[in-house]
């Protein structure tokens, strides 16, 4: 049984489907086979820099209903990071001992951080600044960390694409038609190319291929040579042109985001292949809702591990899947290698195969 901990777990940068699924299996990990107690920090590390500590406490029997919800109970921040941390006078101010200052008041022996990989560097340099004994769990849409083979939340947005792309075959056929549909990611394809495949996207743009619009209106004049006079496009939101240019949006303090490439293609692709065509972007989609049964068992399977992690006192370590286990990588191993979509892999390939058109 070992001693007695208190443990803490927090969510922290963009939400996707699964991490209250995280949070329960923690829960009863840690309070029903080890008996210890767990605090939630609220908003990811911004509970920690709040006096005192926001915190929530956790009830063992009280968790269940958590397994299919969306979002993340305990809240979360994909903005301010604590070494950089944006103060109302426009200065950037270091903040990162009132967390660990934070963490050690709580009296936690170990804290469980469900992250990116821009949240797992942040809280891996917290950690090893204060003496914090820290796991990681990964979880993003855009299934980018390096090592795992999946991150909590990928496989919900995947499905989420998926059926958009089964939606969109119907009406792309009634009306004789171009769909675009623009989908998460970031620099990675991984939504896009899988939801691609599964999907029978004809399309299938990423940012690790960089495409021409050549391609992509020779493709949809193809399918009209073959009497198919529709055609189904999923592209992800990074994508370039063989030039290098993407497209992207700055906001009010200059930060640039992606999206609008569905909306520049379908102008591109009209004009030049006088297809009439019509864009849906799937957005936040991606990221809210029920999360999909694999994303439920990963979820139970990394908060199980992470808390017997714990339990063995192995820290600065992340959980992660890999040939149907769950094993633990050092952290710095796996935000030292970022995970794009490998053109010379197995997708990719079954792609090509089925004659789908990757823009190159
Ligand atoms: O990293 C997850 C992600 O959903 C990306 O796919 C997307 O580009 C970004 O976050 C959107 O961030 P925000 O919620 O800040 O608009």
């Amino acid at each position: 049984m070992g001693a007695q901990k208190r443990i803490g777990i927090l969510t922290s940068g963009g939400d996707c489907a699964g991490l209250n699924a995280v949070i329960r299996a923690v829960v009863h990990r840690a309070m029903g086979t080890y008996g210890w107690e767990v605090l939630g920090i609220c908003r990811a590390t911004q509970g920690l820099m709040s006096r005192p500590p926001q915190v929530m406490h956790f009830e063992q029997e009280k968790v269940d209903r958590l397994l299919s919800m969306g979002g993340t109970v305990l809240g979360t921040t994909n903005k301010g990071n604590p070494f950089a941390f944006p103060m109302p006078d426009g200065n950037l101010c270091d903040r990162s001992q009132e967390i660990i200052d934070g963490y050690h008041q709580l009296g936690l022996s170990a804290l469980i951080g469900i992250g990116g990989d821009g949240s797992l560097a942040i809280l891996r340099k917290l950690a090893q600044q204060g003496g914090i004994n820290f796991v990681g769990i990964p979880k993003t849409i855009d299934n980018d960390v390096g090592i795992t083979e999946r991150s909590i939340g990928f496989d919900t947005a995947v499905n989420i694409a998926t059926e958009a792309l089964d939606r969109l075959h119907f009406t792309a056929a009634s009306h004789d038609r171009v769909m675009i549909l623009e989908v998460m990611g970031r620099d990675a394809g991984h939504i896009a190319i899988c939801a691609g495949i599964a999907g029978g996207a004809d399309v299938i743009l990423i940012p690790e291929i960089p495409y021409t619009l050549e391609k992509v209106c020779r493709k949809i004049k193809e399918r009209q040579a073959q009497g198919k006079h529709f055609c189904v496009a999923i592209v992800s939101e990074a994508v370039c042109t063989t030039g290098g240019e993407s497209i992207t949006q700055s906001d009010r303090s200059g930060a640039y985001r992606f999206g609008g490439v569905g909306h520049y293609l379908a102008d591109q692709i009209s004009t030049y292949s006088g297809a009439e065509t019509r864009v849906t972007v799937l957005g936040h989609t991606q990221r809210g809702g029920i999360p999909s049964p694999l994303d439920r068992l990963i979820a139970a399977a990394f908060g199980v591990a992470a808390v017997d992690l714990i339990a063995e006192e192995k820290y600065d370590c992340m959980v992660t899947w890999q040939n149907r286990q769950v094993v633990h990588v050092p952290i710095a191993d796996a935000i030292s290698q970022y995970q794009a979509v490998d053109p010379d892999g197995t997708l990719v390939k079954t792609a090509r195969g089925l004659g789908i058109c990757l823009g190159d």
